[in-house]
């Protein structure tokens, strides 16, 4: 397939990268995951995503930062154990259907090279398309191409760049939560929203809209098709377990995920789009 102008191929370690650059904005997605490792907007030139300096990029692992699609499930598969986390298709190569180059943004669409896995039943097209201008927006659309309903819990697990975990509010939300460091008791969000400690946790509500503010660094980040927001920060013993994470990592990332973790069902012949945009 012919690229369009704005794109273009570009080997890294054992990994092959999309490089997006226009007027508007330079990104770079790998295709070993179809996951996006940087979006930079050129009005500003803040980098909007956060990437681990330890990520393997080894086309084996899942990386480390950027946004990992987690897909046909969120987490821990919800029957069979020893399944991978998050799913199969963030270690999957992805390739490019189709590209357009439009005046305010670049249009991407790429797809995995399989569908089917151990752990999940239904028959699907699976794509996910970027626009690429002055925001991001990411979509990942389940279309069921076979004859029985099928259900599917899925993330676009984004790590966001942040100037410091310890100086950073995250406003838009409200509610209760489901702690997964505390057995997924109930509990109710804080106001203000601020970490000072690890942090998993299951918004279950769809807030269309959020703001991360940190330092000089705050970005919008609004979802649809979503029935959860996850929060996630590994703090600084995880980080330190964790052989792709720096130590001091977690003070520059916040994971805010705008996610399916309650089941999704699709129809034969209809299709679901779970999608994120970044400003
Ligand atoms: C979050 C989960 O979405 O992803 C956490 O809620 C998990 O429980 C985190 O630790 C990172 O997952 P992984 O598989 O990329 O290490």
């Amino acid at each position: 397939m012919h690229l369009c102008k704005t794109a273009s191929l570009l080997p890294q370690d054992d990994i092959e990268m999309l490089i997006i650059d226009n007027d508007h904005a330079h990104a770079t997605i790998s295709l070993f995951g179809g996951h996006v490792l940087s979006f930079i907007p050129k009005h500003d030139n803040v980098q909007r995503l956060w990437l681990s300096k330890e990520a393997m990029l080894d086309a084996q692992h899942p990386i480390r930062g950027g946004i990992p699609i987690c897909w046909p499930w969120f987490g821990a598969h919800a029957s069979e154990s020893g399944l991978a986390s998050h799913g199969y298709v963030r270690t999957q190569n992805w390739h490019v259907v189709d590209c357009a180059d439009e005046p305010e943004q670049t249009v991407v669409r790429l797809k995995p090279s399989t569908t089917q896995g151990k752990g999940f039943e239904g028959e699907t097209q699976l794509s996910l398309v970027l626009f690429i201008g002055r925001e991001l927006r990411i979509q990942l659309v389940t279309e069921n191409t076979g004859n029985e309903p099928l259900s599917y819990t899925s993330a676009l697990h984004t790590y966001f760049n942040i100037d410091d975990i310890n100086h950073c509010e995250l406003t838009g939300l409200d509610g209760d939560y489901l702690d997964k460091l505390q057995d997924y008791q109930r509990i109710s969000t804080p106001t203000p929203y601020t970490f000072n400690e690890e942090t998993d946790r299951v918004h279950l509500v769809t807030p269309e809209s959020l703001t991360i503010v940190s330092g000089n660094i705050k970005t919008h980040i609004q979802s649809n098709g979503h029935d959860s927001i996850v929060v996630w920060n590994p703090w600084a013993d995880k980080s330190k377990s964790m052989q792709d994470m720096e130590d001091q990592g977690y003070k520059n990332m916040l994971c805010v995920e705008t996610a399916v973790t309650q089941g999704q069902q699709v129809l034969p012949g209809q299709s679901h789009t779970l999608e994120q945009v970044i400003r």
